[in-house]
């Protein structure tokens, strides 16, 4: 379900992407992205996943706890986001983040029910470690950048190129993707250029004025030559 190039938009909490507005994104996000060969998939909050999912489009959850099915109050089994039409989740992003052994067990479990998992880390030493507990994906996401329009293909090259490198040496089939900052698709095509196999991006799109401008542009710049 997760091909690559791969352009993910993370709705965080934003309120331009919450309920009703999270569809309607998400069916921009995939006409703009019908026959361009781009995977695009879309991050939305938790209560907004089956509904997103009915779009078409590969749908992640931002976060899910490690847990079997049983007594546990406020925490996302991985088998819930399965039935609500989930392909994977996002693990440790900046934002919410985890222990290394949450995060391996994280993975762990979202193997076991066929989910797939993008664990985020805010530099390459760190993708190095998650690495190793073989996710599909990781992202590099210097926090220092996310939100600011700086991106970290152009203004970190050497955190991409880097964390492709360490990721590579422990497993050539994690695949490593970028984030923080991008905006355009210059900063996708100069992502992919450092090695990175796709992007992970949330504010450019989800606060854009024009969403369906905004989607062209990054997906434009994640097609191959
Ligand atoms: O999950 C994506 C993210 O943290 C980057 O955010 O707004 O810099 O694209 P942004």
């Amino acid at each position: 379900m997760l091909r690559t190039p791969l352009v993910i938009v993370n709705f965080k909490a934003y309120a331009e992407a919450t309920g009703r507005r999270a569809v309607e994104l998400a069916k921009i996000l995939s006409s703009a992205s019908r026959g361009t060969g781009v995977c695009v998939a879309v991050a939305p909050q938790a209560p907004d996943l089956r509904e997103v999912a009915g779009v078409g489009l590969p749908v992640l959850a931002q976060h899910v706890d490690p847990l079997r099915p049983g007594a546990h109050t406020g925490w996302i089994l991985p088998e819930a986001l399965k039935e609500a039409g989930a392909v994977g989740s996002l693990v440790n992003h900046s934002e919410h983040p985890l222990k290394p052994e949450e995060i391996e067990r994280c993975v762990g479990r979202l193997r076991e029910v066929g989910l797939a998992s993008v664990v985020c880390a805010a530099e390459p030493e760190l993708c190095r470690r998650v690495a190793s507990f073989r996710p599909d994906f990781v992202a590099v996401e210097p926090p220092e950048l996310i939100g600011t329009g700086r991106a970290v293909s152009k203004v970190r090259p050497e955190v991409v190129s880097e964390a492709v490198r360490l990721v590579k040496e422990v497993d050539p089939s994690v695949r490593v993707l970028c984030g923080a900052g991008i905006s355009t698709g210059e900063d996708v095509r100069k992502a992919l250029e450092l090695g990175a196999e796709g992007v992970l991006l949330a504010s450019s799109v989800v606060k854009a004025k024009d969403w369906r401008a905004a989607a062209e542009d990054v997906i434009g710049g994640a097609r191959r030559a």
